[in-house]
């Protein structure tokens, strides 16, 4: 077996969250019980059915062959045209569609990050991000979120422009923001605009949980109409359409950016699958079943804040978007002795309750920090925390 892998993989890691589910199907089998799962990070709802109809049609007409490297027209043309009613003026030679939004932020960085470059990345992040930079070899810098039980999780954008140097190449945005659940307030982003445009920094917004928004009002950076100027766009069809498994994404950037997609598209993956592509075209016939999913998922949110509540070792915010809490559990950690990552282990053997631990979202804020998603059902939900909340008051217990 040759095991001398290039050396640009590095320490590259994947998505942990596998890890867990394996220690779960152990756990599970040993014990007898049925484990909850608060490490999902997709709708539990079926992908509406206008869509898989759609795409059923593209297999019976033998829409099967490869498709344009940027995507079918009618998609790109409907994507355009939503993001035009919704924010401002985008044209179907400015949208590439991707395999899933992963690629597209791949893609994003693979444009632009050269070896030595700095990204700038909010602390806590979805975790590709900073892998990504790292294999390109660029460098993730990183603008700490603060946190507040009565505020919640805020960017100081200030304290991110201090960390511009003259080798900051891009800062990503990620509204709604995974793992927090924040969305961030519309002048936060304004600010962050005005920075990346006045000093030539390529401001790269992943809006993928746009849809998951429950509270405040969400600014999109395609709402500046000078955009082309300096944002990387990067949305899919995964999380509002529940199409995680069909691979489909989008980046929006200038014309010029997204002709040089089209050539990395056509010597990495060719295109998006074909009649995935046809089902998503109904996907903006969908909307009426998105709505019903958001109202669905407001009420979950309400339950899990609720039920975290309960356990007093956590402080809580009642997030306004995506579909994810953060608490912060640093008493626990201190009074287990233990990081998010044993806590998470524990939380599964004991409770029978899978979490996400924070520091799996880099590097130093997620590190007091569990992420539990709400995208399960209510009773799961009550059941879940109410396990953790036994399992603690058992151990303080023992103690006393
Ligand atoms: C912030 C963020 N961006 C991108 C993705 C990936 O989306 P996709 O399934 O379209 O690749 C996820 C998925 O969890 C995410 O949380």
């Amino acid at each position: 077996m040759i095991t001398d892998f290039a050396s640009s993989l590095g320490n590259l890691t994947g998505e942990s969250t596998l890890v867990y589910q394996e220690i779960a199907r152990k756990v599970e089998r040993e014990k007898g019980i049925k484990t909850i799962n608060f490490g999902i990070g997709q709708p539990d709802v079926k992908t509406f059915l206008r869509i898989r109809e759609g795409a059923k049609r593209a297999l019976d007409d033998g829409f099967t062959g490869y498709t344009p490297a940027l995507g079918i027209d009618e998609l790109r043309q409907k994507i355009a045209d939503y993001l035009s009613s919704k924010y401002g003026e985008v044209k179907k030679e400015e949208v590439a569609i991707t395999p899933g939004a992963k690629t597209a932020l791949f893609l994003a960085f693979l444009l632009y990050v050269n070896p030595g470059d700095e990204v700038i990345l909010p602390d806590p992040a979805f975790y590709s991000y900073a892998e990504v930079v790292k294999l390109l070899g660029g460098k993730p810098v990183y603008a700490k979120m603060s946190f507040s039980e009565s505020d919640g999780f805020s960017l100081n954008v200030e304290e991110l422009e201090n960390l511009i140097s003259s080798k900051t190449k891009m800062i990503v945005l990620n509204n709604p923001h995974n793992p927090t659940g924040m969305v961030f307030k519309p002048r936060e982003v304004i600010r962050l605009q005005e920075i990346a445009r006045d000093r030539g920094i390529i401001l790269l917004s992943d809006e993928i949980y746009d849809y998951f928004v429950f509270e405040g009002e969400m600014r999109s950076v395609l709402q500046d109409p000078a955009w082309r100027d300096y944002v990387i766009y990067v949305n899919g069809f995964s999380k509002t359409f529940s199409m995680t498994g069909w691979r489909l994404g989008y980046i929006v950037a200038r014309k010029e950016v997204i002709q040089k997609v089209g050539v990395l598209a056509s010597n990495i993956y060719t295109c998006a699958t074909s009649f995935a592509q046809r089902g998503a075209l109904e996907a903006f016939n969908s909307f009426g079943d998105v709505e019903e999913m958001i109202k669905l998922f407001n009420r979950r949110r309400d339950v899990m804040y609720q039920e975290l509540k309960k356990i007093k070792q956590f402080k809580v915010y009642k997030s306004s978007g995506a579909f994810y809490m953060f608490p912060e559990v640093s008493e626990l950690l201190k009074r287990w002795n233990t990081d998010t990552k044993g806590l998470s282990v524990r939380l599964i053997e004991e409770a029978g309750v899978i979490t996400i631990p924070g520091e799996v979202f880099p590097l130093e804020v997620g590190k007091r920090f569990l992420r539990f998603s709400f995208a399960i059902d209510e009773e799961k939900i009550k059941e879940g925390v109410n396990r953790i909340k036994e399992v603690i008051e058992a151990d303080e217990k023992k103690r006393s």
